[in-house]
């Protein structure tokens, strides 16, 4: 069977990370890329970050593969200019993509590459469930020369349907993160989150924490967590800090998905692909250098072959062989070493097995 997948290079290093995982994904079965202009470059081909086309292109794939957005070419404060983020957010919204999932698991052979302890990070394994089509980054906006305004709102719907992702994807417990103190959002989250659990998963844990505490628990004793469920901002804030538990943002992928199952699992159900995407951006300071990190990629192509095409065998083989590369002394820049993007995918394609 062909799998059809969009890919979505964009800018800056998107390109040189994305053809090293097409490759990669070419060892591992029959894909047909179909490729299409995305974020910047699409705002200089047709002044828009995501041309109507483009979303008709991806609702129509078996999954969508993206690389990264942005720099400072289309970098603006004018609301009136386009943004190449404005894609992305127009991506996950047209899609239905509400459930973010990044993992953070450090790897033994890079425990020394993160700025953290070793005995901190050893043994961390944890999820962010990220809500992604709600919250500040999708509400009003008002901006007039001397005051601005972004409201966030959320609807028990969109709390509970995230929840439940969250509760599926627990081993032990859920730690729901919020700021219950001061939003009302929050207060809302805090009891949609509470009745979902005590009426569906009440044999999950549950806990609530703030999320300036959750910003320092999780520097401090990241193997507390399971599973943290939390609202869009949250999320896209406490990702990034979780990375650094990993040595580098270079090495987080992330899944995005909404209502749609994978083909084969459950065709009576609404169907539609997931995104799949690294969690870092286009690093425009390194770009054309050919020494990006290609790995958070390769793990994010890996996750699009779990959770959106139901290749399990296929994403457990891409995950083992990057560990296998790490462990043989692969380190690109980011992680202290001086291995070019090339020399990590062909490190990574010599540990397929
Ligand atoms: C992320 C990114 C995006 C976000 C940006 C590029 C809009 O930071 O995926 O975490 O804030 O969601
Ligand atoms: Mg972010």
């Amino acid at each position: 069977m062909t799998h059809r997948i969009v890919t979505l290079p964009g800018d800056g290093i998107g390109p040189e990370i994305m053809a090293p995982t097409l490759d990669l994904l070419r060892e591992l079965g029959d894909f047909e890329f179909e490729e299409h202009l995305f974020g910047g470059a699409s705002i200089d081909a047709h002044g828009t970050a995501l041309t109507d086309d483009v979303l008709v292109a991806c609702r129509g794939a078996d999954a969508v593969l993206l690389a990264a957005v942005g720099g400072p070419r289309w970098d603006t404060t004018d609301p009136s200019r386009p943004r190449p983020e404005q894609g992305l957010l127009g991506l996950r919204k047209g899609l239905g993509l509400y459930a973010n999932l990044r993992p953070v698991k450090p790897l033994p052979a890079l425990y020394e590459a993160s700025p953290l302890r070793r005995e901190r990070i050893e043994g961390t394994d944890l999820l962010v469930v990220r809500e992604l089509t709600g919250g500040i980054y999708f509400g009003e906006k008002t901006r007039t020369a001397t005051s601005a305004s972004d409201v966030c709102s959320y609807t028990t719907a969109e709390i509970e349907r995230i929840a439940r992702t969250a509760f599926g994807a627990a081993r032990s417990k859920v730690t729901s993160v919020d700021k219950a103190n001061v939003l009302e959002t929050s207060r809302l989250w805090r009891e949609v989150v509470s009745e979902l659990h005590s009426r569906e998963f009440p044999h999950v844990a549950l806990e609530h924490v703030l999320v300036d505490n959750a910003a320092m628990q999780l520097v401090s004793s990241p193997r507390h967590f399971d599973v943290i469920l939390t609202e869009n901002m949250f999320g896209d804030i406490l990702s990034d800090e979780a990375a650094m538990l990993t040595g580098s943002i270079g090495m987080l992928p992330s899944a995005s998905l909404g209502d749609g199952s994978p083909p084969g699992e459950d065709s009576t159900g609404p169907s539609g692909p997931g995104l799949f995407e690294p969690v870092h951006g286009s690093a425009p300071d390194i770009a054309g250098q050919g020494i990006a990190n290609p790995l958070a990629m390769f793990l994010s192509a890996a996750m699009m072959l779990r959770h959106g095409l139901a290749l399990e065998t296929e994403a457990a083989t891409v995950e083992s062989a990057v560990q296998r590369a790490l462990d043989g002394g692969l380190r690109t820049a980011d992680l202290g070493g001086e291995a070019s993007t090339a020399q990590a995918a062909k490190a990574v394609l010599d540990n397929i097995e």
